[in-house]
């Protein structure tokens, strides 16, 4: 039985071999309307989404599954102090494998070492956010034909964003992959990515604060929310939320063949002007999501079509 923690639970051959998967689910989805027909999907989910738990649920049922679970802590016996291993015991109980999402780093490995069913982590806290990782790397390697040999801007919350910890944990394994972190001096990637992930592995890599200054180097823009829920006063966030706005004007310093991603929800870091811009890939980039979740479902609970 397999858990998915990190991107890098899975090895580079088995991750081409899940995009391929979700590259032909896209291209021939009846072929799996019924892979896991009797099978269970839970999703346990202590902190709000929109996009990853329903990608799931979508996922499940264009595989002819069924799909239970809860959407917040208070609507879950986690309100009257139940921990997360005793829930996910009883999850083992009536489902066939476990999408979680929580606010607190590591709570998904816990679960995963009491669980008899696999267990996907769907974010947790500020740590790690694999098939958000899974969902950029199908959309790049869809849309620019590779993964290997492009520039890439990270932009926004570099240090609570954990959607930019596991997409740079996961690329730094292709070949001549180099990074520009865009961020404001108090949102700067942590030093455990800058000095053990980035240096550590010889990776190219630029901070800088402009935007403009990035734009035209990049082959992709990933841009980020500043993030409410993770700071400590409001102050901070307000002063920091609007630092970024991606408009048109900013677009025109762009290679004509730069893709911008967001993992979404944006708040007002692209302007709703850009989304008509053919480079804005962000909207196909969740429904990527949907084809990359079946594909990861059906390798975790080892079904072949
Ligand atoms: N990208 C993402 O994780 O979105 P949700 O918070 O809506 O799941």
């Amino acid at each position: 039985m397999r858990h998915l923690m990190s991107p890098l639970d899975l090895s580079v051959e088995e991750l081409d071999q899940l995009l391929d998967l979700a590259n032909d689910i896209e291209k021939n989805p009846e072929k799996y309307a019924h892979a896991c027909q009797g099978k269970k999907l839970a999703t346990c989910f202590y902190e709000p989404s929109t996009r990853t738990r329903l990608s799931f649920e979508a996922a499940m049922l264009n595989l002819g599954g069924s799909v239970l679970g809860f959407h917040s802590a208070d609507s879950s016996s986690a309100a009257k102090g139940e921990s997360v291993s005793d829930t996910i015991r009883v999850i083992s109980c009536y489902a066939d494998i476990c999408a979680m999402r929580h606010p607190k780093e590591g709570a998904a490995l816990v679960a995963s070492e009491k669980s008899t069913i696999p267990v996907i982590n769907a974010g947790d806290g500020g740590h790690q956010h694999p098939t958000q990782t899974l969902t950029d790397l199908l959309t790049i390697r869809s849309l620019k034909g590779r993964l290997d040999n492009i520039t890439i801007g990270l932009c926004g919350d570099l240090k609570f964003g954990r959607t930019v910890h596991s997409l740079i944990n996961a690329l730094i394994r292709y070949h001549n992959v180099k990074f520009v972190l865009i961020s404001p001096e108090e949102l700067k990637i942590p030093d455990y990515i800058r000095d053990d992930v980035l240096k550590a592995n010889g990776v190219e890599f630029q901070e800088v604060e402009r935007l403009e200054d990035a734009m035209e180097q990049l082959d992709v823009l990933y841009m980020t929310r500043v993030q409410r829920e993770r700071f400590f006063n409001e102050e901070d966030y307000v002063r920091l939320k609007d630092f970024y706005v991606l408009t048109k004007a900013k677009m025109e310093l762009a290679k004509e063949d730069m893709l911008v991603l967001h993992p979404l929800p944006r708040v007002n870091e692209i302007a709703v002007e850009v989304d008509d811009d053919p480079r804005a890939a962000y909207f196909k980039q969740a429904q990527y999501g949907v084809y990359v979740r079946m594909a990861l479902i059906l390798t975790l609970l080892g079904i072949q079509v």
